[in-house]
């Protein structure tokens, strides 16, 4: 077994999936709600006896492999070396380039980890960075939660290249790893990706000068749009209580861990992406925002409702109370969060109360026209009738209007029709019927240690299809291994190997129709199958054979060679006999 198997076989995949997503059997398999994509009702299929997984409402499937490499936004190498961690299962590098690559990107880490343990021992442990650490402290900070986020100081007298290349590092790869040494009297916060490594860095001047913060530029290692900072501390504490809160700082984050709030993020020096949005919607579908309290944190906040609503997630708004941002708040009171959490809003209802705050005095109907036409475009959005009820009433009620009022003007505006009409369930690839030689195949690679057993029917199937006939190749070539023939998940991934992603999909899915299609199906029933789906394919093989010696037959003779016509006759004949 190669290490890819070992890393499988000791790794059950509806353990894995079920870290992520909410399983419910369904018959011999599992079903729950894609994490790729957007979706209510479960279209993604896990099937325990062959592990591995699909989704019919987005086509993405595959073994463990594809699911960690979509989940985590991992690489294959990435994905094989976490998962060979839980697994414990050592991993030799393979090839050359292989090993060089991985070295490469384990240099650029080594850089920028290298980095922020430095900054750090500056930070904890030299009198020039007293102010620093007095400052941190000031504005609440723990040694702990400075430890735990690796803060730390690079003074204007280090030279963090020099360093570097004395333990060895390139200075090209200095530049690589997204030049960590370009910083100068800063307070480092490292920005690490979910397994922990430091991809880069954003540095925070200690006192008021411009720009506040400097960040790392993108690298090999770190793309701005997609990281978010501090997910590898707050993984857990999203799922564990189902929701996300989202900052707009690195210090709202840090503080916000701090005062037990461990499902605190936050974009890095960006606005956030739709690309952040979706990574956190796997982990949970409920959204806290606790952007700052002006104006620029009000848009924000804005901008990332209209997102989630497209996405169909769920929006609520903290207000500070009169602080300017989460890290402020929490200098003021440590124990301030969980009464603004309670107070939190529901998102159009805050977006609402903004616009109403915004209008001016309501006693005149060019204000009240004014939030209704404010309010619009977003309402829009909204698709579902109960839920679009329910903020039309508010908005009507907050400006004192009728509820039809605000109907008649999303109307004349040709939005409520709009609505109507645009449905939110994404498109469902419909499961395609399996032509017989497909089902052949699905049985075949359901059932190996079954089907080995009418290897020799198997051998004479006549393939119509290009594809069938290389999958059948694949099979044929697995065969040949008996001890693979025992384990279907086994034989399945060593009949993959050679095959190209889009037919491996189309293998996975075809077990998903077979289960559909027959449920659990026991060993008489299965060689049954076999036995049909064989007979039938077999036929086909000896009549289109027939036919070709026939034709063949008839040319020979209009040309007069009697030999040749006498030839064919007895391969006919033979061909007759062999059916029996
Ligand atoms: P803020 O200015 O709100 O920072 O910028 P903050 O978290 O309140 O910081 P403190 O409390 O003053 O220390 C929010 C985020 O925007 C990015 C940084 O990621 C910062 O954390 N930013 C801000 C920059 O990238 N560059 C800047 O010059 C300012
Ligand atoms: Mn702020």
């Amino acid at each position: 077994m190669n290490e890819v198997e070992e890393v499988k076989s000791r790794l059950d995949l509806t353990d894995l999936i079920g870290q992520y997503v909410t399983l419910k059997k369904a018959g011999a398999n599992y079903k729950c709600v894609c994490p790729f994509h957007q979706e209510k009702t479960p279209s993604m299929m896990v099937s325990p006896q062959k592990q591995i997984w699909k989704c019919f409402g987005c086509g993405r499937g595959g073994d463990h492999f594809k699911f960690i490499m979509e989940a985590e936004h991992l690489e294959f190498g990435d994905a094989l070396r976490l998962l060979a961690q839980k697994a414990g299962v050592t991993l030799q590098p393979r090839t050359q380039a292989e090993h060089q690559t991985r070295d490469k990107k384990e240099t650029l880490y080594g850089i920028n980890n290298l980095a922020a343990k430095v900054f750090q021992k500056i930070l904890l442990e030299q009198p020039v960075a007293k102010t620093a650490l007095e400052y941190l402290k000031k504005r609440g900070l723990s040694e702990e939660t400075i430890k735990q986020f690796g803060i730390g100081f690079v003074p204007r007298t280090f030279s963090l290249r020099d360093f570097l290349l004395k333990r060895g590092f390139s200075a090209a790869d200095i530049v690589k790893a997204g030049s960590p040494d370009k910083f100068f009297d800063r307070i480092m916060f490292p920005i690490q990706d979910v397994l922990g490594h430091t991809i880069a860095f954003t540095g925070r001047v200690l006192g008021d000068t411009q720009p506040k913060y400097l960040n790392s530029p993108d690298s090999p290692l770190f793309s701005k749009s997609r990281t978010i900072y501090g997910l590898n501390f707050a993984k857990a504490g999203i799922k564990e209580r189902d929701y996300v809160v989202l900052v707009e700082g690195q210090m709202d984050v840090v503080a916000l861990h701090q005062a037990g709030a461990t499902q605190a993020v936050a974009s890095s020096g960006t606005a956030i992406t739709d690309a952040q949005l979706l990574i956190l919607s796997k982990y949970t579908t409920n959204f806290l925002l606790a952007f700052d309290a002006d104006s620029a944190g009000v848009a924000t906040t804005k901008k990332v409702i209209e997102a989630l609503l497209r996405f169909d997630l769920n929006v609520k708004v903290v207000d500070f109370a009169g602080a300017k941002d989460a890290g402020e708040l929490l200098e003021k009171d440590p124990k301030a969060w969980p009464e603004r959490v309670k107070q939190a809003k529901e998102g159009l209802e805050w977006w609402i109360s903004q616009e109403v705050a915004a209008a001016g005095d309501l006693q005149f109907i060019e204000n009240k026209k004014k939030v209704v036409k404010a309010m619009l475009p977003i309402l829009q959005l909204v698709t579902e009738p109960t839920r679009l009820d329910h903020y039309v009433q508010r908005l009507a009620l907050s400006i004192g209007v009728k509820n039809d009022a605000v109907y008649a003007a999303l109307e004349k505006a040709g939005l409520a029709a709009h609505s109507k009409s645009q449905g939110t369930q994404p498109e469902r690839v419909p499961v395609q019927n399996l032509t017989n030689e497909e089902q052949l195949l699905a049985a075949v690679l359901a059932r190996p240690d079954i089907a080995v057993k009418m290897k020799p029917e198997f051998e004479q199937v006549v393939w119509q299809s290009e594809q069938a006939s290389r999958i059948a190749d694949e099979v044929k070539k697995a065969y040949t291994d008996k001890t693979l023939t025992k384990t279907p998940s086994v034989f399945l991934s060593q009949v993959k190997t050679n095959l190209d992603s889009r037919v491996s999909e189309k293998i996975d899915s075809w077990q998903f129709w077979l289960s559909n299609q027959w449920g659990e199906i026991s060993d008489e029933l299965m060689g049954e199958l076999l036995r049909e789906k064989l007979g039938q394919l077999a036929t086909k093989g000896y009549e289109r054979r027939k036919e070709a010696l026939a034709q063949d037959i008839r040319r020979a003779q209009e040309k007069g060679d009697i030999n040749q016509v006498k030839q064919l006759m007895q391969e006919l004949s033979k061909l007759a006999k062999e059916r029996g």
